[in-house]
């Protein structure tokens, strides 16, 4: 028999485990920086509302329904609604973007291992902010290193989900989630004694409009057209949007997973509410407790992916008991991070298995190996080779010597372009065919059903916002950005 989650607690667990992540503490904060600050955070709220919501619903009760992995439970469910299998495709186009995801995913989980060792030497001890940038860089632009601790995690993830995901995952998230969750106020409250905090405070919730919809090169200034004018940018309402599917794990079929271990009985909809008010807690925490340290050190918020690793080393550093707060705090957020991974590469597995009739062992180190090597991409990217670099050498080789890569793609290298490509493509277009999957192919009655709201008022809502709000509010972020209408 398929197992199920012990109790409906293990459930929220488990998905709050997903969730809560690198994305919440890591990617939040620096794209935040990047984009802006407050208007930034406002669209991401809106999305989170209005998107991830009523999406992470459909996702929960799609798996339930389906009670397979993804590709399967999308063949089954459109079968039953007299659809098209194609449906299917659903299924799939999550599994590569998990697998992509966490490709990238588990090299930066590698270099949160790297500073938990870091931390507990007392290497952050008394450091300027120039020293600890130089720590965070030195790790960097050393391959090896960070392949050596791409390695122990994906071996790490491949041996948690070889075990089953259950077992694991339940200690885990129980203990670990709670401690981390208090270790971020803590932060908070150190982060109000620097100085700082009044700053951030400022730079998070004052909306700056040009920052946020005006295109800006990697100095931060503004881009200027022909006329001297400003240029208009949809990417960070792409980048908001995706981050919205990221953070609370939808649009790839691994909270549909979870959904499919899930026993009949339960109301849903709180469920639903609980992951992501949490998932949006921890969000801002970070936040809080990173930009307050931006300022005080007259740091640059728009660093990019080392935000955090320049930053919070200077708090342990200069805090009593710093080193070992510092490895907590790291130690931490490495179990938040596997539990996170574990979903990214629970829908291939369980494929495999279903379909393929792998042992879970195989089918995880299959999908393990295969993952680790498209991280080599990044680990590369991390010391400096651009996707020109990986296109110029094919170009010629295939004798165009003199193509190179648009204005557009140039400023990419592997990794960010797998970000961007996968969080602020992939999951949005796959939270988009959800969403109309489960509010106009599936049968009412089925829906209805999963649903067993206690509220009546509660389902026509869904219905309405899946239907409708979600699938507008995605499409018109597409479709501005290919220039079909302009707002
Ligand atoms: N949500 C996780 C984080 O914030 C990452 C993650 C886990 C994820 N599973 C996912 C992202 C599925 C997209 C899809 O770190």
């Amino acid at each position: 028999m398929r197992h199920e989650w012990s109790s409906q607690l293990t459930f929220i667990l488990a998905a709050v485990g997903s969730a809560v992540g690198l994305g919440n503490i890591w990617k939040f904060p620096y794209i935040t920086g990047e984009y802006g600050g407050g208007v930034f955070i406002l669209a991401y709220l809106f999305c989170i509302c209005l998107i991830g919501l009523p999406i992470m619903l459909a996702e929960i009760s799609l798996g339930r329904r389906g009670k397979q992995s993804p590709v399967n439970t999308m063949l089954q469910l459109s079968q039953e609604a007299g659809a098209n299998p194609a449906w299917s495709l659903l299924g799939w186009s999550g599994m590569v973007a998990g697998c992509l995801i966490l490709s990238y995913y588990s090299v930066i989980a590698g270099e949160v291992m790297a500073y938990s060792f870091r931390a507990s030497s007392g290497m952050f001890n008394h450091q300027t902010a120039d020293g600890i940038k130089g720590i965070y860089t030195s790790l960097v632009s050393d391959p090896e290193k960070l392949l050596a601790w791409h390695t122990i995690f994906m071996s790490l993830t491949v041996l948690s989900v070889a075990k089953g995901v259950r077992g694991g995952l339940e200690k885990t998230v129980t203990f670990l989630m709670p401690a981390l969750l208090v270790l971020l106020i803590i932060l908070v409250l150190y982060a109000r004694t620097t100085g700082g905090f009044e700053q951030a405070i400022d730079f998070m919730f004052t909306p700056d409009t040009d920052k946020f919809f005006y295109a800006r090169n990697d100095l931060g200034n503004y881009l200027m057209d022909a006329n001297g004018d400003k240029i208009f940018t949809w990417e960070p309402m792409m980048v908001a949007m995706g981050h919205a599917f990221f953070t609370l794990s939808l649009g790839m079929g691994a909270i549909m997973m979870y959904g499919s271990y899930l026993n009949r009985h339960v109301s849903i909809g709180k469920m639903t509410l609980i992951i992501v008010s949490l998932d949006t807690l921890v969000a801002l925490l970070a936040g809080l407790a990173i930009f307050p340290l931006v300022f005080a050190n007259g740091l640059n918020p728009a660093a990019g992916p080392g935000l955090i690793f320049e930053t919070l080393p200077l708090a342990f550093g200069n805090m009593t008991d710093g080193a070992l707060i510092g490895t907590f705090f790291f130690v931490l957020l490495f179990f938040a991070a596997l539990s996170s991974a574990i979903s990214l590469i629970e829908p291939s597995v369980a494929w495999l298995i279903e379909s393929k009739g792998l042992r879970r062992i195989k089918a995880t180190v299959w999908v393990g190996t295969v993952v680790w090597f498209i991280g080599i991409g990044t680990i590369f990217s991390f010391s400096g080779t651009t996707l020109q670099d990986i296109f110029q050498p094919l170009f010629s080789w295939v004798g165009f010597e003199h193509i190179e890569l648009s204005q557009t793609f140039s400023k990419y290298n592997f990794f960010t372009a797998i970000d961007f490509f996968t969080a602020s493509i992939m999951l949005p277009i796959g939270g988009l065919l959800i969403a109309v999957f489960a509010g106009w192919v599936m049968h009412q009655d089925s829906t209805e059903r999963e649903f067993s709201f206690r509220s009546r008022h509660v389902y026509p809502v869904w219905q309405f916002m899946v239907r409708y709000v979600s699938p507008f509010l995605v499409l018109m972020v597409f479709l501005n950005i290919i220039g079909i209408f302009k707002f």
